[in-house]
């Protein structure tokens, strides 16, 4: 099962995507993620990704590409995955597009977790992020066991850099502009499938779960 998730910065593809791949045995692939875990190492990669995070600008898609298609060969991802912040752009969809046809498969379903604007910055000010194992909390929706310690890893959470306010609203912005326009792609592929991404976290991966199959 070859799965993308798309929806604004914050709507909840993470979440979600965390969820899938535990229910149905896939890896949980998030550029986000990759991005951050190299800028955390400081490699070449991660230094460049972070001149363009931290303005909410996109990384550009020719560092991406080359990092997903290489990512979504690898063994463990034979039986499927679950791609969380890529696509972004066109061009990264029709990458995509053809590196499947080259490994002679297609995506099955583009899950758009759909949340409004004004949801969105309020999310994203009482997100908490582990950066050692990608796990995500928020202070109200979701919070950990134990205030600002990770529940997975027990290393101290933060704030992530690219979500004060300021820059969520250019990452909203770039949104719009740069990754909206795969709604339409996915739509005409016959692959999309619509979610209301605000409501609760249970509701919004059991409707998934209806689209996806017990
Ligand atoms: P990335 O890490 O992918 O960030 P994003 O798309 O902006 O999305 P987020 O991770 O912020 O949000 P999310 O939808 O995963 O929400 P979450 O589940 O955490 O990318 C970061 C940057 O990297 C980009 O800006 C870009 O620079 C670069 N990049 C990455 N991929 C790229 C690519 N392909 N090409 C170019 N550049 C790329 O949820 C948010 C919060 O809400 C959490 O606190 C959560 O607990 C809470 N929450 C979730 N669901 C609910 C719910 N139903 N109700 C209440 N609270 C909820
Ligand atoms: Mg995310």
């Amino acid at each position: 099962m070859k799965i993308i998730m798309l929806g604004a910065p914050g709507a909840g593809k993470g979440t979600q995507a965390k969820k899938i791949a535990s229910k149905y045995g896939i890896p949980h692939i998030s550029t986000g993620d990759i991005f951050r875990a190299n800028i955390k190492a400081g490699t070449e990669l991660g230094k460049k990704a972070k001149s363009y995070m931290d303005q909410g600008l996109l990384v550009p898609d020719e560092l991406t590409c080359d990092l997903v298609v290489d990512r979504i060969s690898q063994p463990d991802a034979a039986n499927g995955y679950v791609l969380d912040g890529f696509p972004r752009t066109i061009p990264q969809a029709e990458c995509l597009t053809d590196a499947l046809k080259n490994l002679g498969g297609q995506v099955d379903y583009a899950i758009d977790v759909d949340v409004p604007d004004e949801n969105i910055v309020n999310r994203m000010s009482g997100r908490r992020a582990c950066l050692k194992c990608g796990a995500t909390y928020h202070i109200v929706f979701a919070a950990p066991k134990s205030e600002g310690i990770c529940d997975v890893c027990g290393e101290k959470l933060v704030l992530r850099d690219d979500d004060r306010p300021e820059t969520v609203l250019n990452r909203l912005k770039v949104y719009h502009d740069q990754t909206q326009p795969l709604i339409d792609y996915y739509s005409k592929a016959g692959v999309l499938k619509t979610v209301d991404g605000t409501r609760s976290l249970d509701e919004v991966f059991s409707e998934i779960v209806g689209i996806l199959g017990e």
